[in-house]
């Protein structure tokens, strides 16, 4: 075998050519530019310091609270129009329930007072039955003067009624318990205007409210009143505000609509 000839090259990969020193010199170079360029930022700025950065929101917070007490420099007045209400929504004052007259409202939140606490006993026409239970159309003690009517839900009554007549079933229990100025008002004027019952008039909640306290203030508060007791003390209207019935209320809490 012969021997490799002198000009094959043992490490082909090497360059021969290649001058070690001058090589090193470009290295060093191109790392310096290297390191020069990473500091730098893509758009070709130099990064801005973080103290400068905060520096300057110090400047701003600052002039901003200065200015701002000083004049009206960031005031928000500039925006907005002094004393400025917006229009109503097409349509929003119709929203709520219409109102109605008293005496169709007070008599329609009445009615079902009417059936549940005193229909069982003196019926769906307000007739009672003759021998138990007296009517109610047409009675002395229901239309007129408003305060013996009231007297007798709040207390019930112990005949002889209206009519001279005791009834069958005896002492009327006392209605009044849990109910609230508003029910006693809207029920006394639906007894006094129907049936055939037309007094025409509306009793308010103030003088539903003034029957509570001429109740509780009674000679015999908690018991049940008597024709006697209505005759020497409660022939008379109840005080308080009167209402017209032609008034125009919101019938969801019956007082008068705007
Ligand atoms: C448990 C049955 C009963 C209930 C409920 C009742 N009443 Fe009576 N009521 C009577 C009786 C009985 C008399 C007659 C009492 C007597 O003769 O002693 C009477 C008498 C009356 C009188 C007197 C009538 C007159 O001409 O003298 C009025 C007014 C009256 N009731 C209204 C009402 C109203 C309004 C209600 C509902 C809030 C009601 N009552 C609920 C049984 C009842």
């Amino acid at each position: 075998m012969s021997s490799p000839s002198p000009q094959s090259n043992p490490q082909p990969d090497l360059d021969e050519s290649i001058n070690v020193t001058k090589a090193h010199g470009r290295v060093e170079l191109e790392t310096a530019a290297t390191l020069r360029e990473s500091r730098i930022a893509e758009n070709g700025h130099e990064p801005v310091a973080l103290w400068v950065i905060v520096a300057c929101g110090i400047v701003l917070l600052v002039a901003g609270a200065v200015l701002g007490r000083a004049g009206n420099f960031f005031s928000y007045g500039d925006l907005t129009r002094p004393n400025y209400v917006r229009d109503e929504i097409p349509g929003g004052a119709a929203k709520g329930p219409a109102s109605k007259p008293a005496l169709a409202a007070f008599s329609s939140r009445g009615k079902n007072i009417y059936a549940s606490k005193c229909n069982g006993c003196h019926g769906a026409d307000a007739k009672g039955d003759g021998t138990n239970y007296p009517s109610l159309v047409g009675s002395k003690f229901v239309i007129g003067d408003t305060q013996k009517f009231a007297m007798i839900v709040l207390n019930g009554i112990q005949g002889p009624t209206s009519s001279g007549k005791v009834y069958g079933a005896g002492v009327m229990p006392a209605q009044g318990a849990g109910m609230t100025a508003v029910e006693l008002a809207s029920l006394m004027t639906f007894v006094r205007n129907s049936f055939g019952n037309e007094t025409g008039d509306v009793v308010s909640i103030d003088m539903a409210t003034k029957a509570f306290e001429i109740s509780a203030a009674r000679e015999k508060a908690g018991q049940s009143v008597t024709a006697e007791e209505i005759a020497a003390k409660h022939m008379t209207m109840l005080p308080g505000e009167v209402l017209e019935p032609a008034t125009m209320v919101n019938p969801s809490n019956l007082t008068p609509a705007p």
